[in-house]
């Protein structure tokens, strides 16, 4: 399956990427993750990306495509793959419809107004990115992830004033996504309000992924 997972930042896009993931066998492509190594790497696409980042705006199309264009060509990907935080703007989904065909758009519905609680309390793995929450997703060792051992940290971009930023241009430049999919028959909406366990089983429904 070669499926996006679209919705506002943390409406659980990487949660339940990393859910479908795990069922399906295949590989997540985080835009955000891939630019925040990039940041930590210090390399010169990090250094770049990290202006936009602490502002919460998007980094420029044309960094990004590039990124996503040379790990789309993994062999990893062969087999199908998830997009989470791509395309973010109608340029991006333009361009990539020039490159593969795209199953689904999974489109995760959360009201502004959860969000920023969501984000204030967002945990995240330094080393595999795995996201946690301290009180709807807590880790079962305090401060360390469940998937590989590594600390848990709060990602630099999650205070108010950048998550009211992001949010911003959430609404502006990706939500318009919705509507080029929707013309192409291609979105599914999921209420990504709900316990995470109960949006996860609405996910795999609409999906028509069996439950083991
Ligand atoms: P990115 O990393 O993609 O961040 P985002 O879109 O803001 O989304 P988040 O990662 O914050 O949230 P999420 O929806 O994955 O939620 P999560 O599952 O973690 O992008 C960061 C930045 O990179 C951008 O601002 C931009 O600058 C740049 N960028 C990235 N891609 C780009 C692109 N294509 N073009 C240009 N620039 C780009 O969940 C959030 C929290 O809530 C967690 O704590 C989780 O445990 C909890 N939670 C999840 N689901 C539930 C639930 N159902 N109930 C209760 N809690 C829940």
């Amino acid at each position: 399956m070669k499926l996006i997972i679209l919705g506002p930042p943390g409406a659980g896009k990487g949660t339940q990427a990393s859910i479908l993931s795990e069922k399906l066998g295949i590989v997540t492509i985080s835009t955000g993750a891939m630019l925040r190594a990039a940041v930590k790497e210090n390399t010169p696409l990090g250094k770049e990306a990290k202006v936009y980042l602490d502002k919460g705006q998007l980094v420029p199309d044309e960094l990004v495509v590039s990124l996503v264009k040379e790990r789309l060509n993994g062999s990893d990907c062969e087999k199908g793959f998830i997009l989470d935080g791509f395309p973010r703007t109608v340029n991006q989904a333009q361009v990539l419809d020039k490159n593969l065909e795209i199953d689904k758009v999974l489109t995760l519905d959360v009201d502004d107004e959860v969000i920023v609680e969501r984000l204030s309390g967002r945990r995240e793995c330094k080393k595999c990115a795995q996201p946690y929450h301290i009180l709807f997703n807590p880790p079962a060792t305090d401060g360390k992830c469940d998937k590989c051992g590594g600390d848990l940290i709060c990602r630099a971009d999650d205070n108010e004033v950048t998550i009211r930023k992001r949010l911003e241009v959430y609404h502006e430049q990706t939500e318009p996504i919705k509507a080029y999919y929707m013309q192409q028959g291609k979105v599914v909406i999921a209420h990504g309000k709900e316990k995470i366990e109960d949006t996860a089983k609405e996910v795999l429904k609409i999906l028509g992924i069996e439950e083991r």
